[in-house]
């Protein structure tokens, strides 16, 4: 058996969990710093920095006290290395060097949004090729993971990502910090049908998004808004058009699939926004009309946790794709794209 201790601190949680190889969560620690953000309006990274500094040790000593195992009883440390805001990634990363170095535990540099990427692989047997939507606060992409490491971005989004767009809206509409959990929420609480917004790049084979059209126009129509209820209704609309968008570009996904002869074995969904029911049910309404089974992570694993990170970490020490000490942490690091599906 492998276990493997992961940890993440890219954004605003610091997080540690230990996993084993056949997908079993010997425990998945988080500490959320949604309450210190919250004055602001959004991640401040000096506050993130300072709050994964001083959480750190904590975390992951509870992650291991939970497992009840102690550091000899690890196989390997994996941390996310990167992308992310750089101050927090520092931090997780040097730990989990310290800890590699001074225990000779073997050390893994994990991609934040790879690990997003295989997160519905902790629960379910889910078999390269896949097509994946990506949906977090700092990334929007649709791509078939043809395997560990292998990437083919079928499309991105042209300006924001969509978790910042639910971010930003929220924000604009006066609802506060996470926008993405308040909008939600809104969804059910207003009529959304009541705005009518443009689903900007919705055209046939097309895979691209972009989302700063949509927060614009939620912007001026915000200005007409005279009530609460107006905005409530608004904040629905928006839910609603982002669930439409989606939706339409899986459907673009699929077709360009087929027509390339790309034989995924399901579709699966990662990133915070992946947590999002009604996106959930519309990609899953597509995928039924396709007749292909669709998989989305339980909600703890879409939105930022080390399970994640520790479950890449499996997936490399597999594949015996160990890093050094020396490994430089990355503010960027997209998929590797180099990929040529064409080539044996
Ligand atoms: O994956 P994640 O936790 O962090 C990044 O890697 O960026 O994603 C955070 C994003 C935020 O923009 C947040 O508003 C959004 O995910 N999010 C949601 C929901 N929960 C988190 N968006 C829509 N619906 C949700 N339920
Ligand atoms: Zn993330």
């Amino acid at each position: 058996m492998i276990r493997v201790l992961g940890i993440e601190s890219s954004c605003d949680e610091t997080a540690a969990a230990v996993l084993t190889d056949s997908g079993e969560v010997l425990s998945n620690v988080i500490h959320s710093q949604i309450e210190e953000h919250k004055p602001f309006g959004g991640v401040v990274p000096e506050i993130a920095a300072r709050s994964h500094l001083e959480k750190i040790d904590i975390v992951v000593t509870k992650a291991l006290r939970d497992a009840s195992l102690s550091l000899s009883d690890i196989d390997a440390i994996a941390a996310t290395c990167g992308p992310g805001l750089i101050g927090g990634v520092i931090v997780g990363a040097t730990f989990a060097k310290t800890i590699s170095f001074a225990s000779e535990i073997p050390f893994i540099a994990v991609n934040h949004i790879e690990a997003h990427a295989l997160s519905a692989r902790i629960t379910e047997k889910i078999n390269f090729p896949y097509l994946l939507m990506l949906m977090s606060g700092g990334h929007c992409q649709i791509c078939v993971v043809h395997d560990m490491d292998k990437f083919e971005i079928l499309g991105k989004t042209v300006d924001d990502s969509v978790g910042e767009s639910f971010d930003k809206v929220s924000k604009l509409l006066g609802f506060g910090y996470p926008g993405g959990p308040i909008i939600e929420k809104l969804y059910h609480e207003g009529n959304c049908n009541a705005f009518s917004l443009p689903r900007p790049m919705c055209i046939k084979d097309n895979c691209d998004f972009s989302f700063s059209g949509l927060k614009t126009a939620v912007l001026v129509a915000s200005q007409r808004c005279q009530s609460e209820k107006q905005k409530k209704d608004l904040a629905a609309s928006f839910q609603k058009t982002v669930a439409e968008i989606l939706a339409f570009k899986m459907k673009q996904a699929l077709k360009i699939c087929s027509k390339k002869k790309i034989y995924i074995s399901s579709v699966v969904v990662g990133g915070g926004v992946a947590a999002n029911q009604i996106i959930r049910t519309s990609i899953d309404s597509v995928c039924q009309k396709f007749n292909i089974p669709f998989f989305a992570p339980p909600i703890k694993f879409c939105t930022d946790n080390g399970a994640m990170i520790a479950w890449a970490g499996i997936e490399k020490f597999k594949m015996k794709m160990f890093d050094g000490l020396d490994f430089r942490v990355r503010p960027r690091w997209d998929l590797s794209t180099e990929f040529d599906p064409n080539q044996p």
